[in-house]
C-alpha cells in the first residue's frame, strides 16, 4: 500500500502540491543515487495543542555535515532548511504524529563528478506508533556486511548507502524475520537497517561505538543521555556477535523506529524473550520527552504552531 504522503511538499524552499514535486529523470540523484537525507519525527501533544519536531537542530546539522562530506555545493544554511521544513508542515495543517523526510539531492543532467546544482525536498507522512514498540521484533544477523567507512561513509545518511541496508532488510524478511542486525567487515556488531543497537548485560547498557560503521544516531544519543539520567552505566564499545546471544535484554532505536525491543536474534531468545524492564523504562522516558509530557530537555523540542514557546513549559 502506498504511503499517504501529506498533500503539500517543499521543493527548493517553495511549498508545492505533491504531484508537482518533480525532478528530471536524468538528474544526478537518479543516475548515481547522489543525495543525503534526514528522517525526523513530529509529535502531537493534545493537551498543549502543539506539534513538537524532535531534535530539529541536530538533524539539520547532520544534513549539512552530510552535504559537505558528499561534496554537494553549496551547503544550505540551517535557517533555509528549517524554514522549508516548517513551512511544509504548516501548509498541511498537521496536528498529529508525523514522520518527516528531507533530501538534499544532486540535480541537473551532469556527470559523476558534478557537485551541483543541489535540490532540496521535504515531505511529511502521518505515522502513529508502530506495534513493534510494544510487542518487539525477531531479528537475524545479516549475511551482508555493513558498508565500511573507507568505502562509503556510514555516519552520513547518504541515499546511495541504503542499497546496503535494503539488501540486508530484504534478506531478513525473505527469511521470515522482522528486522536485521548487520556486522562490520571485521565481524563486529554494527547496527540495524535503520536503527542503532543496544543490549543489557550485567545490569549495564552496551552499544557499538561510533567507529563500528554506524550512523551517529540522534536517538542513540538521546537514549544514552536518558539512561545515564536513570543512573544506568552506558558503555560505547566494540561488541561481538556471541555476546549478544548472552544479553538479558536488547533493543534498537532510531527516529523512525523509536525504541523497539529485540526479542530474539537468529531465533535464540534474548533474556526471557519478552521486552525487559530496562527497555520499558527507557521507552517511558523517551516518549515522555519526545511528546513533551515532561519539563526535561525543552531544547530538544521545536514547536511548530508556537502555542508553547520553544520550551515545553
Ligand atoms: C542506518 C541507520 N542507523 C541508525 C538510524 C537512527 O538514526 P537517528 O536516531 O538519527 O534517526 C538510522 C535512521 O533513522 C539509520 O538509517
Amino acid at each position: 500500500m502506498p504511503v499517504p504522503t501529506a498533500k503539500m511538499m517543499s521543493l527548493n524552499g517553495r511549498v508545492v502540491p505533491y504531484d508537482q514535486c518533480l525532478l528530471h529523470a536524468f538528474s544526478g540523484a537518479v543516475k548515481y543515487g547522489a543525495g543525503v537525507f534526514e528522517g525526523l519525527r513530529g509529535y502531537w501533544n493534545e493537551e498543549r495543542q502543539e506539534l513538537y519536531v524532535f531534535r530539529l537542530a541536530e538533524h539539520l546539522e547532520r544534513l549539512r555535515y552530510g552535504m559537505r562530506v558528499m561534496r554537494l555545493e553549496p551547503v544550505y544554511e540551517r535557517a533555509f532548511l528549517e524554514d522549508a521544513l516548517l513551512a511544509m508542515i504548516r501548509a498541511n495543517g498537521l496536528r498529529e504524529n508525523i514522520h518527516l523526510r528531507m533530501i538534499a539531492f544532486l540535480d541537473g543532467d551532469d556527470e559523476l563528478a558534478a557537485t551541483g546544482p543541489v535540490g532540496l525536498v521535504c515531505g511529511a507522512v502521518p505515522r502513529p506508533r508502530s506495534k513493534a514498540v510494544e510487542e518487539g521484533v525477531h531479528v537475524a544477523v545479516s549475511t551482508f556486511a555493513r558498508l565500511a567507512d573507507n568505502a562509503m561513509p556510514p555516519r552520513v545518511k547518504a541515499t546511495g548507502n541504503y542499497l546496503n541496508n535494503r539488501a540486508a532488510e530484504l534478506e531478513a524478511r525473505r527469511n521470515g524475520y522482522q528486522g536485521v542486525l548487520m556486522l562490520t567487515e571485521r565481524g563486529k556488531v554494527s547496527e540495524g537497517s535503520g536503527a542503532c543497537f543496544f543490549m543489557v548485560r550485567h545490569g549495564a547498557l552496551h552499544t557499538p561505538d561510533v567507529a563500528s560503521d554506524i550512523l551517529e544516531s540522534i536517538t542513540r544519543d538521546t537514549v544514552i543521555a536518558l539512561a545515564r539520567e536513570q543512573g544506568l552505566a552506558v558503555h560505547e564499545r566494540t561488541i561481538d556477535r556471541h555476546e549478544v546471544y548472552a544479553a538479558t535484554e536488547a533493543f534498537w532505536c532510531g527516529s523512525g523506529y523509536e525504541i523497539q525491543p529485540i526479542l530474539s536474534l537468529d531465533r535464540l531468545a534474548l533474556g526471557t524473550g519478552a521486552p525487559g524492564p530496562v527497555t520499558r523504562a527507557l521507552q517511558r522516558a523517551y516518549f515522555d520527552v519526545v511528546e513533551g509530557r515532561t519539563e526535561a530537555h525543552p531544547e530538544w523540542r521545536t514547536p511548530v504552531w508556537g502555542n508553547a514557546g520553544r520550551a515545553a513549559a
